[in-house]
């Protein structure tokens, strides 16, 4: 089974419009046709998202919000609804980040409405699960449980366009990622979860990725396990040739995958 690998470079709230064109010229030029080969998801803030779509037409860069409302109401002040993402350009969005939880407030059935309301609207939600700091059960409990609330009512067609990201919440903001048999597991329970839940098809299909810390020189050994299709990054996605450097290590796993 061979998936498209895929990078994200999540810029939070970093970022001004001068600031992701420039990114978007520098990153091109630093990857060049690995985007043939790369699904690359960019996850500007709102306020940059029109200008990052405008300077990548053409290209294969493809872009995700950060985050989204979990209504549909438009009397809703200060949010940014699935169907102004689409409309601004979108074919994704994150959801369940481990901030969006600490700052904003959601839980796992908050996640779950916005992953619906998602999957209404057309946007492919990119969701992230993984333990939290204070969560101490196993983590096969814990992603288990986390997985039947957040993807609770999502019919198999639709878990095939999403894309999983195993994130512990411990290894945000890190010197040094997870370690490569702990993203290995994470991803391997996902993928062995959903094959249970949603059969071969699903499983077999369905891109999962890691989150937290990367950097380029630990890309190669956290993309060693065959469930780890892709890697996401913040801090090392914002530095255009870093982030081509990731690519550049997802790319050569993914010419690696054999049928
Ligand atoms: P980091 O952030 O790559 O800077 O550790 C990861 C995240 O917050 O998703």
């Amino acid at each position: 089974m061979t998936r498209r690998p895929v990078a994200v470079s999540n810029w939070k709230m970093a970022m001004t419009i001068a600031e992701s064109l420039a990114w978007v010229r520098d990153f091109q030029a630093a990857a060049g046709d690995l985007l043939d080969v790369v699904d690359v998801i960019v996850c500007p803030p709102f306020t940059a998202l029109w200008a990052t779509a405008q300077a990548s037409r053409g290209s294969r860069i493809q872009l995700a919000g950060q985050n989204m409302a979990p209504t549909t109401d438009p009397a809703r002040m200060g949010e940014i609804s699935a169907k102004l993402l689409i409309d601004v350009g979108c074919q994704r969005v994150v959801l369940g980040h481990w901030e969006v939880r600490r700052h904003l407030g959601d839980d796992d059935d908050i996640v779950n409405r916005k992953v619906r309301l998602a999957l209404e609207a057309g946007l492919a939600p990119m969701l992230l699960v993984g333990e939290g700091r204070d969560e101490k059960a196993p983590l096969p409990d814990v992603l288990q449980r986390r997985l039947e609330r957040v993807l609770d009512g999502c019919r198999a067609e639709q878990v095939e366009t999403m894309i999983l990201t195993y994130e512990p919440e411990g290894a945000i903001g890190m010197a040094a990622p997870a370690s490569p048999e702990q993203a290995a597991a994470g991803c391997g329970f996902i993928r062995e979860w959903i094959r249970e839940r949603w059969g071969n098809t699903v499983a077999d299909h369905v891109r999962l990725m890691y989150g937290g810390s990367v950097a380029p020189e630990y890309a190669a050994d956290l993309l060693s396990s065959p469930d780890v299709d892709g890697l996401g990054a913040t801090r090392r996605g914002r530095n255009p040739e870093a982030f081509a450097e990731i690519v550049r290590q997802v790319a050569r796993m993914g010419l690696g995958q054999s049928e």
